[in-house]
Protein backbone atom coordinates (compact mmCIF):
# COMPACT_ATOMS: atom_id res chain seq x y z
CA UNK A 1 0.00 0.00 0.00
CA UNK A 2 1.07 3.81 -0.79
CA UNK A 3 -0.11 6.93 -0.34
CA UNK A 4 -0.05 9.07 -2.74
CA UNK A 5 -0.82 12.72 -4.01
CA UNK A 6 -4.26 13.08 -6.17
CA UNK A 7 -2.70 12.19 -9.74
CA UNK A 8 -5.00 12.07 -12.92
CA UNK A 9 -4.64 8.16 -13.09
CA UNK A 10 -6.38 8.22 -9.63
CA UNK A 11 -9.81 9.72 -10.86
CA UNK A 12 -11.31 6.95 -11.77
CA UNK A 13 -10.20 4.36 -9.07
CA UNK A 14 -11.15 7.10 -6.29
CA UNK A 15 -14.81 7.74 -7.56
CA UNK A 16 -14.84 3.37 -7.13
CA UNK A 17 -13.46 4.06 -3.52
CA UNK A 18 -16.09 6.77 -2.90
CA UNK A 19 -19.32 4.56 -4.43
CA UNK A 20 -18.06 1.93 -2.30
CA UNK A 21 -17.90 3.64 0.88
CA UNK A 22 -21.15 2.84 3.06
CA UNK A 23 -23.31 6.03 2.99
CA UNK A 24 -23.40 5.77 6.86
CA UNK A 25 -19.35 7.30 6.29
CA UNK A 26 -19.78 10.04 3.47
CA UNK A 27 -20.19 12.66 7.06
CA UNK A 28 -16.62 12.30 7.26
CA UNK A 29 -15.85 13.81 3.55
CA UNK A 30 -17.96 16.84 4.11
CA UNK A 31 -18.42 17.43 0.50
CA UNK A 32 -20.66 15.17 -1.70
CA UNK A 33 -18.20 13.54 -3.03
CA UNK A 34 -20.59 11.52 -5.78
CA UNK A 35 -21.15 14.79 -7.93
CA UNK A 36 -20.04 14.49 -11.13
CA UNK A 37 -16.83 16.38 -12.19
CA UNK A 38 -16.29 17.21 -8.67
CA UNK A 39 -12.75 14.49 -8.60
CA UNK A 40 -11.60 15.78 -11.79
CA UNK A 41 -11.77 19.49 -10.31
CA UNK A 42 -9.80 18.69 -7.60
CA UNK A 43 -6.97 18.11 -9.83
CA UNK A 44 -6.86 21.93 -10.70
CA UNK A 45 -6.67 22.98 -6.90
CA UNK A 46 -3.72 25.15 -5.69
CA UNK A 47 -4.38 25.03 -1.67
CA UNK A 48 -6.41 22.09 -0.40
CA UNK A 49 -3.76 18.66 -0.08
CA UNK A 50 -5.84 15.45 -1.44
CA UNK A 51 -3.79 12.01 -1.36
CA UNK A 52 -5.24 8.28 -2.04
CA UNK A 53 -4.15 5.18 -0.36
CA UNK A 54 -3.63 2.72 -3.18
CA UNK A 55 -2.84 -1.16 -2.89
CA UNK A 56 -0.55 -2.82 -4.85
CA UNK A 57 -3.62 -3.84 -8.01
CA UNK A 58 -4.38 0.16 -7.95
CA UNK A 59 -7.46 0.17 -5.91
CA UNK A 60 -7.98 3.20 -4.06
CA UNK A 61 -8.37 2.17 -0.58
CA UNK A 62 -8.04 4.93 1.31
CA UNK A 63 -8.50 9.17 1.10
CA UNK A 64 -7.35 12.19 2.93
CA UNK A 65 -7.66 15.55 2.12
CA UNK A 66 -6.63 18.27 3.90
CA UNK A 67 -8.46 21.87 3.42
CA UNK A 68 -7.31 24.96 4.75
CA UNK A 69 -9.91 27.17 6.43
CA UNK A 70 -10.38 30.98 5.18
CA UNK A 71 -10.48 34.10 6.38
CA UNK A 72 -9.89 34.53 10.28
CA UNK A 73 -9.04 30.67 10.11
CA UNK A 74 -6.64 30.77 7.61
CA UNK A 75 -3.89 29.04 9.81
CA UNK A 76 -5.84 26.32 10.08
CA UNK A 77 -6.07 22.95 8.11
CA UNK A 78 -9.43 20.75 8.34
CA UNK A 79 -8.71 17.19 8.36
CA UNK A 80 -10.77 14.20 6.14
CA UNK A 81 -9.36 10.40 6.06
CA UNK A 82 -11.77 7.28 5.82
CA UNK A 83 -10.74 4.22 4.61
CA UNK A 84 -12.32 1.83 2.57
CA UNK A 85 -14.35 -0.79 5.19
CA UNK A 86 -12.67 -3.99 3.93
CA UNK A 87 -9.49 -2.45 4.15
CA UNK A 88 -9.87 -0.80 7.66
CA UNK A 89 -7.08 -2.30 10.85
CA UNK A 90 -4.30 -2.65 8.64
CA UNK A 91 -2.62 1.03 9.29
CA UNK A 92 -3.78 2.62 6.16
CA UNK A 93 -5.78 5.42 7.95
CA UNK A 94 -3.14 6.01 10.44
CA UNK A 95 -0.66 7.10 7.35
CA UNK A 96 -3.10 8.73 5.69
CA UNK A 97 -3.46 10.31 8.92
CA UNK A 98 0.03 11.52 9.10
CA UNK A 99 0.41 12.18 5.61
CA UNK A 100 -2.59 14.86 6.05
CA UNK A 101 -0.22 16.26 9.37
CA UNK A 102 2.75 16.55 7.11
CA UNK A 103 0.70 18.82 4.90
CA UNK A 104 0.18 21.57 7.12
CA UNK A 105 3.11 21.27 8.60
CA UNK A 106 4.62 22.03 5.20
CA UNK A 107 1.76 24.46 3.90
CA UNK A 108 2.71 26.93 7.21
CA UNK A 109 -0.44 26.05 8.40
CA UNK A 110 -0.14 26.08 12.55
CA UNK A 111 -3.52 24.06 13.84
CA UNK A 112 -5.55 21.34 11.90
CA UNK A 113 -8.30 19.95 13.00
CA UNK A 114 -10.52 16.84 12.84
CA UNK A 115 -14.50 16.04 13.57
CA UNK A 116 -14.82 11.87 14.51
CA UNK A 117 -18.12 10.82 16.11
CA UNK A 118 -17.52 10.61 19.84
CA UNK A 119 -18.56 6.75 19.60
CA UNK A 120 -15.63 6.60 17.33
CA UNK A 121 -13.38 5.99 20.19
CA UNK A 122 -10.75 3.84 18.37
CA UNK A 123 -10.58 6.66 15.63
CA UNK A 124 -9.99 9.21 18.01
CA UNK A 125 -7.33 7.15 20.05
CA UNK A 126 -5.54 6.83 16.68
CA UNK A 127 -5.53 10.46 16.08
CA UNK A 128 -4.18 10.96 19.98
CA UNK A 129 -1.59 8.37 18.69
CA UNK A 130 -0.47 11.78 15.86
CA UNK A 131 -0.38 14.04 18.98
CA UNK A 132 -3.97 15.27 18.61
CA UNK A 133 -5.95 16.28 21.31
CA UNK A 134 -9.35 17.07 21.90
CA UNK A 135 -10.97 20.37 22.38
CA UNK A 136 -13.89 20.57 22.12
CA UNK A 137 -17.27 18.23 22.58
CA UNK A 138 -20.46 19.43 20.47
CA UNK A 139 -23.23 17.25 22.03
CA UNK A 140 -26.09 15.74 19.78
CA UNK A 141 -24.32 17.20 17.27
CA UNK A 142 -24.58 14.65 14.29
CA UNK A 143 -28.11 12.84 13.53
CA UNK A 144 -27.72 9.02 11.67
CA UNK A 145 -30.22 7.48 9.15
CA UNK A 146 -32.50 6.66 11.95
CA UNK A 147 -33.02 9.61 13.81
CA UNK A 148 -30.35 8.85 16.63
CA UNK A 149 -28.30 11.73 17.72
CA UNK A 150 -24.88 11.86 18.58
CA UNK A 151 -22.17 13.55 20.02
CA UNK A 152 -19.21 14.74 17.82
CA UNK A 153 -15.61 15.67 19.44
CA UNK A 154 -13.49 18.33 17.56
CA UNK A 155 -9.42 16.86 17.68
CA UNK A 156 -7.42 19.30 17.18
CA UNK A 157 -3.22 19.50 16.64
CA UNK A 158 -1.32 22.95 17.20
CA UNK A 159 2.09 24.00 15.97
CA UNK A 160 2.49 24.48 19.94
CA UNK A 161 3.03 20.99 20.88
CA UNK A 162 4.47 19.94 17.11
CA UNK A 163 7.67 19.07 18.50
CA UNK A 164 6.10 16.31 21.47
CA UNK A 165 3.44 15.57 18.54
CA UNK A 166 6.04 14.97 15.97
CA UNK A 167 7.84 12.74 18.06
CA UNK A 168 4.76 10.71 19.44
CA UNK A 169 3.58 10.04 15.27
CA UNK A 170 7.45 9.42 14.75
CA UNK A 171 7.22 12.58 11.72
CA UNK A 172 10.40 14.25 13.13
CA UNK A 173 13.22 12.46 10.62
CA UNK A 174 10.55 13.20 7.66
CA UNK A 175 10.16 16.49 8.33
CA UNK A 176 14.44 16.66 8.41
CA UNK A 177 14.70 15.15 5.61
C1 LIG B 1 -11.01 6.12 11.37
C2 LIG B 1 -10.48 5.32 10.18
C3 LIG B 1 -9.93 6.29 9.13
C4 LIG B 1 -9.33 4.42 10.70
O1 LIG B 1 -8.78 3.76 9.57
P1 LIG B 1 -7.99 2.36 9.72
O2 LIG B 1 -7.24 2.12 8.46
O3 LIG B 1 -8.91 1.29 10.18
O4 LIG B 1 -7.01 2.71 10.92
P2 LIG B 1 -5.63 1.99 11.23
O5 LIG B 1 -5.66 0.57 10.78
O6 LIG B 1 -4.53 2.87 10.72
O7 LIG B 1 -5.64 1.97 12.80
C5 LIG B 1 -5.11 3.01 13.56
C6 LIG B 1 -5.25 2.66 15.01
O8 LIG B 1 -6.62 2.58 15.38
C7 LIG B 1 -6.95 1.24 15.81
N1 LIG B 1 -8.22 0.91 15.19
C8 LIG B 1 -8.72 1.39 14.03
N2 LIG B 1 -9.95 0.91 13.81
C9 LIG B 1 -10.22 0.09 14.83
C10 LIG B 1 -11.36 -0.70 15.19
N3 LIG B 1 -12.47 -0.74 14.46
N4 LIG B 1 -11.29 -1.41 16.34
C11 LIG B 1 -10.19 -1.37 17.10
N5 LIG B 1 -9.09 -0.64 16.83
C12 LIG B 1 -9.12 0.08 15.71
C13 LIG B 1 -5.85 0.37 15.29
O9 LIG B 1 -5.66 -0.75 16.14
C14 LIG B 1 -4.67 1.29 15.32
O10 LIG B 1 -4.14 1.40 16.61
P3 LIG B 1 -2.72 0.75 16.94
O11 LIG B 1 -1.76 1.22 15.89
O12 LIG B 1 -2.43 1.26 18.29
O13 LIG B 1 -2.96 -0.70 16.86
C15 LIG B 1 -11.57 4.38 9.58
O14 LIG B 1 -12.14 3.62 10.61
C16 LIG B 1 -12.68 5.15 8.84
O15 LIG B 1 -12.58 5.40 7.65
N6 LIG B 1 -13.77 5.51 9.57
C17 LIG B 1 -14.91 6.25 9.00
C18 LIG B 1 -14.56 7.70 8.72
C19 LIG B 1 -14.05 8.43 9.95
O16 LIG B 1 -14.59 8.31 11.05
N7 LIG B 1 -12.97 9.23 9.74
C20 LIG B 1 -12.34 10.03 10.81
C21 LIG B 1 -12.82 11.45 10.84
S1 LIG B 1 -12.71 12.34 9.31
Amino acid sequence: MDVRPLAPDHVAPLQDFFRRVPESDHNSFAEDVLEAGLVEGWLQEDRPRRAVAVDDDGTVIGYVALLPQVGWSSHVGSLRVVVDPAARGRGVGRELARYGLLASFEMGLTKTVVEVVADAVPAIGMFQGLGYEPEALLRDHVCDKAGKKHDLVVLAHSVEGTWSGMASAGLEDELAG
